[in-house]
């Protein structure tokens, strides 16, 4: 009997040791890893998605990851997930919408993990995110409009007036912006907006738009976030406060928001992609909602507006 249990207790050793890495005749997985544009979020989401890829078990010599960048260019992102289809890497990992969306339209057999899609289901990815029907599911930082301007109306409480400034062309942001026009219209504030359509209008409308308001609202819009230098520095030319959707955005220049966990947004997509390569169906693998927020405000820009902000937790 005691010699079975050891016999036993060897085997499961054995066992354990290989499914941690790579046998010789298992096939390497390739995976096409899709960003639209750097910012800090995203860039943290993607280090986070590799770093627990790898944690999980999925080491270099089992998933080769070729990573893509398409530095704010549309043109780019869809020519990238044509390469990925024809090159057939085994999975698409998509960070953000845009992105997202374009591995969507590029394949419908290939499977795609997108990483932080705001509104997967406006964004035209699937309909279902419980049970999604085709070849995509991920994970989702809806954003909370609601938090973000009741903070606001804490912080600013004489800003009625908001602008608001983004990417007309991000489904993320439309959703947002939907949700901030339902908050203003029903709380007596009143809103005008700025659209760009690419980072080289950030400027402009952000200027134009500063000569309007008391306050802006910046939803977490990928084509904003990379340019939150800009933004914030017009902002305090002007004097007034920069309300943003993402904490790295606060990060970045933006006075205060209530956001999601960046890193989290990547750990709990990697979890998603190895369930997938271990073999379960995508209409079992849901999309995964991140709904804890945190508020953060930047002292540096409310030292500059003159706002005491001791009661919040802060960066800089
Ligand atoms: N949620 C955004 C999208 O759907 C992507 C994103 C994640 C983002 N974190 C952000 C955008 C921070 C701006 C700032 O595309």
């Amino acid at each position: 009997m005691k010699k079975i249990c050891v016999l036993l207790l060897a085997t499961a050793a054995v066992i354990g040791l290989c499914a941690g890495s790579a046998s010789a005749d298992e096939k390497q997985v390739k995976i096409g890893l899709i960003q639209p544009v750097e910012h800090t979020s995203l860039n943290t989401i993607r280090e986070n998605f590799i770093q627990q890829l790898r944690k999980i078990g999925y080491s270099e010599d089992r998933v080769a990851i070729d990573y893509r960048n398409a530095q704010g260019d549309r043109t780019k992102i869809k020519a990238v997930c044509q390469q990925f289809v024809s090159d057939k890497v085994d999975m698409i990992v998509a960070v953000a919408t845009p992105a997202a969306q374009g591995a969507a339209a590029a394949t419908s057999d290939i499977p795609i993990v997108f990483l932080a899609v705001s509104d997967p289901v406006k964004a035209g990815l699937l309909k279902n995110l419980e049970a999604p029907e085709g070849n995509i599911t991920g994970t989702s930082d809806v954003v909370p409009v609601d938090q973000i301007f009741k903070l606001a109306g804490e912080i600013t409480p004489n800003a009625k007036k908001f602008g608001f400034l983004y990417n007309a062309g991000e489904a993320n942001s439309l959703t947002a912006i939907e949700k901030a026009k339902a908050y203003c219209d029903s709380n007596g504030l009143t809103y005008t907006e700025a659209t760009v359509g690419s980072a080289s209008e950030v400027q402009s409308a952000a200027r134009s738009l500063a000569d309007k308001v008391d306050a802006f609202f910046c939803p977490n819009d990928n084509t904003i976030a990379s340019s939150m230098s800009v933004v914030s520095q017009v902002a305090a030319e002007a004097k007034i406060p920069v309300y943003v959707g993402a904490i790295t955005m606060v990060i970045d220049g933006g006075l205060a928001t209530a956001g999601v966990d960046s890193g989290e947004m990547g750990i709990l997509g990697a979890n998603l992609a190895g369930e997938m390569l271990s073999g379960k169906k995508i209409s079992e693998l849901p999309v995964v909602i991140v709904q804890k927020y945190n508020l953060m405000v930047n002292k540096k820009a409310a030292d500059k507006l003159g706002l005491d902000v001791t009661a919040y937790k802060s960066v800089n």
